[in-house]
């Protein structure tokens, strides 16, 4: 039997619950976020490859296209070009890579995602959130879930299911059945054939629906959007595979544990009486959750990072979460660090696409429940074995519910700009 989590001290519950999420996730992972920072900011580790947790040094290796790459091993491209084909090499690093997203950079923008989020999270949000108000539960790790496969299937231009929820929240079932076939590659990202036969055919059910929508989807809509910015029906087929995986998990994950944290930390009393905190939250949430904890590089040429001499054909683990966590707990009055700028979403050329739909989204769900008052979770459990830290489920109710107004509706966040 697992014993309650008990301490006196918010900020140190929050970094207690926070610990068991990322422990039942993997506890070899866990162990190396916690171990390798004590080991100084760049470090060899036997099998692993060079592990950095300094983030002026994790942004200097993804800002360094010229000796680091994400399709060598231990890069997520390498992982992907053996899923998706080679066409990968040509427009996932290098000048496709380059010319990829400069045509796909207006692809999500603060002020597209916001509008985007709240008609998709709608007829998911606005019941949830009407139950909280009459002193219902919500399970919030589910309603991210399922918030994320409406978002997902919107996205991938697919039909909306005949089974209503349940369907999305198989979608995104799916989508973290895939990131899990590279669970087993923190040693190597060579996949075997197997793995690769059944990610290839998770991938063709998803995205079948794509040259369809790709040839007839209106501009307003992502892939009408990828025909107009000139990519073509392959690199709309890979992006909207690269952006299931990248944006489900990811996105639910920092939704729910976000929540918890406000909670846990006593902080969510200020943000619901001053909503101009939302931006700090939600930077605060993706800074202390980072929900891609580690990033994967090949070294391409012999380079000098920090201490560390590296050599073409080395690993580099970059672990995001232990740098952006140095600067300590989840504080709304912490103010934006330099240092680490937005490491959560990664830095230089990868840097996440998606960033700022995951903030819309992030700000959305948070804004939405806190909209019904306070919450108290009544019950919570992490997800065992699976890629990305998460809860399984996180059950909150609200104590003193308030009752709806056009101020404070699940439609209305404020915006929440690039810090
Ligand atoms: C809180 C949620 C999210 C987090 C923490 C996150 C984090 C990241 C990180 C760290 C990278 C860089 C990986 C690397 O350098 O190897 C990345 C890349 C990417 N993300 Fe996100 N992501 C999130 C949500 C999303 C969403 C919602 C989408 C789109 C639906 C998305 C689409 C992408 C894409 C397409 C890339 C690859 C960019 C490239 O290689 O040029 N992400 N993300």
């Amino acid at each position: 039997m697992r014993l309650p989590i008990i301490d006196r001290d918010p900020a140190r519950l929050a970094a207690r619950h926070e610990a068991a999420v990322l422990w039942a996730s993997r506890p070899a992972l866990f162990a190396l976020l916690r171990a390798a920072p004590l080991a100084g900011p760049v470090r060899r580790v036997p099998r692993l490859g060079w592990v950095v947790t300094d983030p002026v040094l994790a942004r200097a290796v993804l800002n360094d296209p010229g000796h680091f790459t994400l399709l060598g091993e231990g890069g997520v491209g390498h992982l992907w070009a053996q899923v998706l084909g080679d066409y990968v090499h040509r427009i996932f690093d290098g000048p496709g890579h380059a010319d990829l997203r400069r045509r796909a950079r207006d692809l999500f923008t603060d002020a597209t995602a916001r509008p985007l989020v709240a008609r998709v999270f709608a007829p998911a949000l606005e019941p949830a959130v009407d139950r909280l108000r009459a002193g219902g539960e919500v399970d919030v790790a589910d309603l991210s879930r399922l918030l994320v496969g409406r978002m997902t299937a919107e996205l991938l231009g697919l039909d909306p299911p005949d089974g209503g929820d349940r369907a999305f929240r198989e979608l995104f079932a799916t989508g973290e059945r895939l990131a899990r076939l590279a669970l087993g590659s923190a040693a190597s990202t060579a996949l075997p054939p197997d793995v690769v036969a059944e990610a290839k055919a998770i991938i063709g059910e998803l995205t079948r629906n794509v040259p369809r929508a790709f040839a007839q989807a209106p501009a307003g809509t992502l892939l009408g959007r990828c025909r107009e910015l000139g990519l073509s029906e392959q690199e709309a087929s890979g992006l909207s595979a690269l952006l299931l995986v990248a944006g489900t998990e990811t996105a639910a994950t920092a939704m729910t544990r976000t929540l918890a944290l406000l909670h846990d930390t006593g902080q969510q009393h200020r943000l619901v009486a001053d909503p101009e905190l939302l931006p700090a939250a939600v930077r605060e949430g993706l800074r202390v959750t980072t929900p891609a904890p580690v990033i994967g590089r090949g070294v391409s040429r012999d380079v000098a990072v920090g201490p560390a001499r590296m050599r073409a054909g080395e690993r580099v683990l970059v672990l995001t979460y232990a740098a952006n966590n140095r600067a300590g707990g989840f504080d709304l009055d912490r103010p934006y660090a330099p240092e680490s700028r937005q490491l959560w979403f990664g830095a230089g050329r990868h840097l996440c696409l998606g960033a700022a739909l995951a903030r819309a989204e992030l700000a959305h769900l948070v804004t939405g429940l806190l909209a019904a008052g306070p919450v108290r979770i009544v019950g919570r459990s992490a997800a065992r074995g699976v890629l990305i830290p998460s809860y399984a489920s996180l059950r909150v109710v609200t104590s003193s519910p308030r009752p709806r107004s056009s101020s404070a509706s699940a439609g209305s966040p404020a915006p929440c700009g690039p810090r």
